[in-house]
């Protein structure tokens, strides 16, 4: 396992540039199992769950190739397969995605129920109710969804939940929808921006989908897709994460490939907390002169503050000059970050699904623990702010998301390095 050792307390500045959105590549990857010709996707970027789902697909004949000019091809080699098991499914959850676009390609689907998650009770019933009212027969058996229908048939579908609109299960349900005979409306959808790419990948494939980006999506089903090619959109919270790592160092950071219009909640937070944003079209630059002001942060669906950030920006609050309060609207267990950025000093009081955090001038380094992508990405944010060295163990938990987190960083000026775990390195001031 490898670690990140990490010391602190320099501004970051330069520039740098955000890779393609893991989570437009996951879905997108799960529909091409829909296409009856090869696809093109362009801009995925090179982090472990994309590794994953490509042995998920070719456990299910789908046959995943990075190109020489880095775009991956997809191709359905053998449309046999409709087994998703439990050892691939468990370690990641968008796996899941696979369920809706087996079914209405190839009419059955037994897919691995994902599990326990670090961020709290994730359940997946309103991906099997959607499905349900495509004219899916579905059962659960040993762990396993066993999904069937020889003809899916549009329907009016809500797929609202107690926390707002699901994300995966909109891209389930819609992907199915494009072959189901007749027109769906799905209702409730998410609206985040994952789900427009991916609606634009499946028309671009010849399906028929609009108001994608919408609270209602309609879909009216077509016959078959074909193969093209689709550009996948850059990363909203990679960018945002980089961001705030300019913020949380008190430097002078531009983010390229960030667009803006992805980005609006989080770029008003970083603006009340008193950083210097300049923006364009496709590019954000943030300068911190001061410490950052206190925040009031609740997360919520897109166009809101993204939970995804919501770790970073507790971190951002430690170092702030009085009381934040950040309020979990998505995941109300996603505090698993708070204890160890308690580690690094931080004063943190968890309240229900809150946490509030009185902001000190200085995080002091120590050893940490990541225990989730975007926790883990607090912790090295956090660690990037701190006095001294700090050790950031079981990192794979960040490389899951993030494409070369410590290249990035070390080119805006960070001293980072990754190292196996069993040299543990000396931790204290340097
Ligand atoms: N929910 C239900 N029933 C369901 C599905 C979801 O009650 O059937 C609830 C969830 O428990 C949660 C809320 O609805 O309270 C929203 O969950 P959602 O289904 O939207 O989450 P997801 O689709 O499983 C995606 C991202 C997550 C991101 C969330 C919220 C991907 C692959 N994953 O998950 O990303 O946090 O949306 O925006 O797109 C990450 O990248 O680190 C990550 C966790």
């Amino acid at each position: 396992m490898d670690l990140l050792r990490i010391t602190g307390d320099t501004p970051l500045t330069g520039t740098v540039t955000a890779g393609g959105s893991k989570n437009a590549a996951l879905p997108i990857m799960a529909a091409s199992i829909l296409a009856t010709e090869p696809v093109l996707i362009e801009r995925v970027p090179e982090v472990v769950d994309v590794t994953t789902l490509s042995a998920v697909l070719a456990q299910l004949g789908v046959e995943v190739k990075r190109q020489d000019d880095g775009a991956l091809r997809i191709e359905t080699v053998d449309s046999s397969p409709t087994r998703a098991d439990y050892e691939l499914v468990r370690r990641m959850r968008a796996s899941f995605c696979v369920l809706g676009p087996l079914l209405a390609r190839r009419r059955r689907a037994v897919v691995s129920l994902p599990g326990g998650c670090n961020l709290g009770d994730r359940p997946v019933d309103l991906h099997l109710a959607g499905l349900a009212a495509l004219g899916a027969k579905l059962r659960i058996d040993r762990g396993y969804v066993i999904a069937e229908a020889d003809e899916l048939r549009g329907a009016d579908i809500s797929l609202l939940g107690p926390h707002g609109a699901t994300v995966t299960g909109t891209a389930n349900v819609m992907s199915a929808a494009t072959l189901a005979r007749g027109t769906t409306i799905i209702r409730g959808a998410a609206r985040e921006p994952e789900i427009v790419d991916l609606a634009d990948f499946l028309n671009t494939l010849g399906a028929r989908i609009v108001g994608a980006g919408e609270a209602t999506i309609e879909i009216v089903g077509v016959e078959h897709l074909n193969g093209g090619t689709h550009r996948v959109i850059p990363d909203r919270i990679e960018a945002a994460t980089l961001l705030i790592a300019g913020a949380i160092t008190g430097g002078n950071v531009h983010v390229k490939n960030a667009r803006l219009e992805h980005l609006g909640g989080v770029l008003d937070v970083l603006d009340r907390a008193g950083a210097e944003l300049s923006v364009s079209a496709n590019s954000v630059s943030i300068l911190m002169q001061n410490r950052p002001r206190p925040i009031q942060v609740t997360t919520c669906p897109y166009p809101g503050v993204p939970t995804d950030v919501q770790p970073q920006l507790t971190a951002l609050a430690t170092i702030a000059e009085g009381r934040s309060e950040i309020v979990e609207g998505v995941f109300p267990d996603r505090f698993m970050h708070v204890p160890e950025l308690k580690r690094l000093g931080a004063r943190i009081e968890r309240a229900g699904h809150a946490a509030v955090v009185d902001g000190l001038r200085r995080l002091v380094g120590a050893e940490l623990m990541a225990s989730d992508l975007r926790g883990g990405a607090a912790l090295v944010l956090a660690a990037l702010a701190a006095e001294g060295v700090s050790l950031v163990r079981r990192i794979y938990h960040v490389d899951r998301g993030h494409e070369q987190i410590e290249r990035k960083l070390a080119r805006l000026g960070a001293q980072i390095e990754r190292c196996r775990d069993q040299q543990p390195a000396k931790v204290g001031s340097s």
